[in-house]
């Protein structure tokens, strides 16, 4: 049988798959121009988004409503009517810190059983460079009963939006796009260029894709591995890291990373998907998980600086008072997942000290959900033995150094991970 055409522009008609950080607003990007369909399995991120509004604060109200061929469903027989699947689901990682695929492969059954003949699909989820090809089309092929680049193409088209950053949007960041035969690549290239002002890429293959895209937050990790050793290193000696980091920054090729937590649902968990290929087929990584390790060891770093300064000012840890500003895993934004704010709240803890939380971003309800950590909405000036700026959202920035120092007790300790206030202000930093 002949190989199907793929569909006309003036038929394509988008399907969105997992309506999260990345997907909304890639459903209303295309639905501003296409007919477009925003799936998802959660029945209440669908309700609201029919209400004309999205808790992640990635999309505005006039935004989607701006999206006049967008509609939305948590109904799969509605998918039947699409040619073109988009996948956006989430890849986290297991306990053991091994690709978990099942949202992707979930997906995957999904897709086949709403694929047609010509139809394309296209996976953004990050992946390890083999995925999409060894895990995803095996399950389309098997639900649709259609054979790969002779019934139904894929693609794979990495996302690189960020969380919160209202500058780096999906129209104004060049986008890498493949496809599973040449044509499918132009298809899927094409479909992109309508919504992403800045470009495409198009790569050589869907591994290649899928390897550039894992390899971005690889690198981003480890960067910022270096330099929480260097942070560690430094901290032995004595020494600012921060004020180390301004004078070497002054060389024209010196990278400007900083110390800190790195959490959040990419570039803590993207690395270990490269290396979980890797052991596959008899690699065993060193320097990407030693970076790993460096990174998640931070927020124990973190605690047991703060004990040892309550320590030096004869504050005892156990029954102490301790205020943590910020449990999202970056500034200005409600993202929840993978924070490593977690693990100074578990060291802290572990000394028996009385921890507080506050962070006007998140949700009460989906930190006690996630982590069983209860927020407090209000500070309580004077109250605490140490305060800890963990996450500099512009609310805490504001209050200045003055007034998050106002909330702790006279002679408490200001530690400042972020590096978001005045050195001479705080008692010490990352
Ligand atoms: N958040 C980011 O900044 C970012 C950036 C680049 C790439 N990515 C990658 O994009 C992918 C999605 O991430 P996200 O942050 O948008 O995730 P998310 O958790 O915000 O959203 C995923 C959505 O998919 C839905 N879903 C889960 N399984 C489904 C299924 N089988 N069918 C339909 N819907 C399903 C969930 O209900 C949820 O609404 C991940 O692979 C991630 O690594 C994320």
């Amino acid at each position: 049988m002949d190989a199907a055409a793929l569909p006309r522009p003036e038929d394509t008609r988008v399907a969105v798959i997992g309506l999260g950080y990345v997907g909304l607003p890639l459903a209303v990007g295309f639905g501003r121009k296409l007919p477009t369909l925003g799936f998802d399995i959660n029945a209440a991120r669908i309700a609201e988004l029919r209400s004309g509004r999205d808790h992640t604060l990635e999309v505005s109200p006039q935004e989607l409503k701006a999206a006049a061929q967008l509609s939305f469903s948590a109904d799969a027989g509605d998918l039947a009517a699409c040619n073109v699947f988009v996948v956006t689901v989430p890849t986290p990682i297991d306990d053991a810190k091994r690709p978990d695929l099942r949202p992707l492969e979930s997906a995957s059954r999904t897709v086949g059983k709403a694929i047609r003949r010509g139809g394309v699909v296209i996976f953004e989820s990050t992946v390890y460079p083999g995925a999409t090809e060894e895990v995803c089309v095996p399950i389309i092929e098997r639900e649709s009963g259609l054979k790969y680049n002779v019934d139904f193409y894929a693609g794979y088209s990495p996302e690189r939006i960020n969380p919160g950053d209202k500058q780096h949007r999906l129209e104004t960041i060049l986008k890498v796009t493949s496809g599973s035969t040449p044509q499918a690549a132009d298809f899927v290239d094409a479909l992109y260029r309508q919504v992403v002002t800045a470009g495409t890429h198009k790569a050589s293959s869907i591994r290649v894709a899928e390897a550039a895209k894992v390899i971005e937050n690889t690198q981003r990790d480890l960067n910022i591995a270096l330099i929480n050793e260097l942070a560690l290193i430094f901290h032995r000696l004595g020494i600012d890291t921060s004020e180390v980091l301004a004078a070497a920054g002054t060389k024209w090729n010196f990278l400007p990373f900083k110390p800190g937590l790195v959490g959040g649902h990419c570039i803590g968990v993207d690395p270990y998907y490269l290396t979980h290929k890797a052991q596959q087929i008899g690699y065993h990584p060193e320097v990407i998980l030693s970076g790993r390790r460096i990174n998640d060891g931070m927020g124990g770093h973190v605690a047991h600086r703060v004990v040892k300064l309550m320590t030096q000012r004869r504050i005892h840890a156990a029954g102490s008072r301790i205020l943590v500003l910020g449990l999202a895993f970056k500034e200005n934004c409600p993202d929840l997942r993978n924070t490593r704010v977690v693990d100074v709240v578990a060291e802290l803890n572990s000394y028996h000290a009385e921890v507080e939380i506050h962070d006007p971003w998140v949700s009460a309800e989906e930190a006690r959900h996630e982590y069983g950590l209860d927020l407090v909405s209000e500070l309580k000036p004077g109250h605490y033995d140490a305060v800890i700026l963990a996450v500099a959202h512009h609310q805490f920035v504001e209050l200045g150094a003055d007034g998050i120092r106002a909330l702790g007790k006279p002679g408490s300790v200001l530690f400042d991970v972020k590096q978001a206030l005045p050195r001479e202000k705080v008692d010490d930093r990352l």
